[in-house]
């Protein structure tokens, strides 16, 4: 028996085991591979989940572990290593754990979805924690100038306050990479004059719950292109089954 799991702190409704589930039911796998959730209360307890798990093969780490994991890691990718964060983790047969970040597989191939060979001059990312670390090194790679709003001046560019009708305008790429209008805060929008969006505009939500996100639409009412954070789900666990089975 192969297995494979998930770690983080709350891990109530993963769709990463419902997605391994169902997989290995239809590619006829259940026999030989099982997935399962750990909930650890601290990271720490990481070592007790490995040495205790025999024919462990990978595991996908969440919140709030995807920085605090890299210590207990032999090495990184180069991905993982500029990102600063580790979402999936194989580990060999002698032992030796590697840290990948397939977040920034699924954010790309949501971009070549989205905005496919627009040219974008200039992109806001939507706060800075480590799903907004994945997007800004996607966007780098495409050379996409970009500005990050967060709610506090030290950590981004520009503060939602400071964020100007033209700002918004002239971007015509608009990442939400913050948990707002996340399930169950359903009616809840990040905090940006909307009314200057147009049909030039490519909005990019992070979040997959709802499909349809108030962000989302909000600017399909001004004739943006709009995506949610489902296909990016789909490819970083996609991602992460390759780099298993590699
Ligand atoms: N689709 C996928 O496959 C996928 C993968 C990873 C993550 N995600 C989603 O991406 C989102 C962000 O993930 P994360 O791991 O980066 O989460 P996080 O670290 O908890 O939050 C990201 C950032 O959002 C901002 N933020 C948090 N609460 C906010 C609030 N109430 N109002 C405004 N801004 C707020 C903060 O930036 P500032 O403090 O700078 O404002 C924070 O650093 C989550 O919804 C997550 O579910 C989706």
């Amino acid at each position: 028996m192969r297995r494979f799991g998930l770690i983080g702190r709350k891990l109530g409704h993963s769709f990463s085991a419902k997605y391994f589930a169902e997989k290995f039911e239809r590619e006829g796998l259940s026999a030989d591979c099982s997935y399962l959730l750990y909930e650890l209360p601290e990271i720490e307890r990481v070592e007790e989940f490995i040495a205790s798990t025999p024919s462990l093969v990978g595991f996908n780490v969440t919140i709030p572990y995807k920085q605090q994991i890299i210590p207990f890691l032999d090495d990184l990718s180069d991905e993982a290593r500029a990102i600063g964060a580790v979402n999936c983790v194989k580990i060999a047969p002698d032992g030796h754990r590697v840290g990948y970040n397939t977040d920034v597989v699924g954010i790309r191939s949501s971009l070549d979805k989205l905005i496919g060979d627009a040219k974008i001059e200039s992109a806001l990312i939507l706060g800075t924690g480590g799903a907004s670390q994945a997007v800004q090194y996607a966007l780098q790679e495409r050379a996409i100038p970009f500005r990050m709003v967060s709610r506090d001046r030290s950590k981004g560019d520009v503060t939602y306050e400071e964020l100007s009708h033209d700002m918004i305008a002239s971007s015509r790429l608009i990442v939400n990479a913050s948990p707002v209008g996340m399930y169950p805060m359903v009616e809840q929008a990040p905090d940006i004059d909307y009314s200057a969006l147009t049909d030039k505009h490519f909005l990019f939500d992070l979040v997959y719950n709802p499909e349809i996100t108030r962000f989302m639409a909000l600017g399909a009412e001004r004739g943006a292109q709009v995506l949610s954070g489902l296909d990016m789900l789909y490819a970083q666990a996609e991602a992460a089954w390759a780099i298993w089975n590699e």
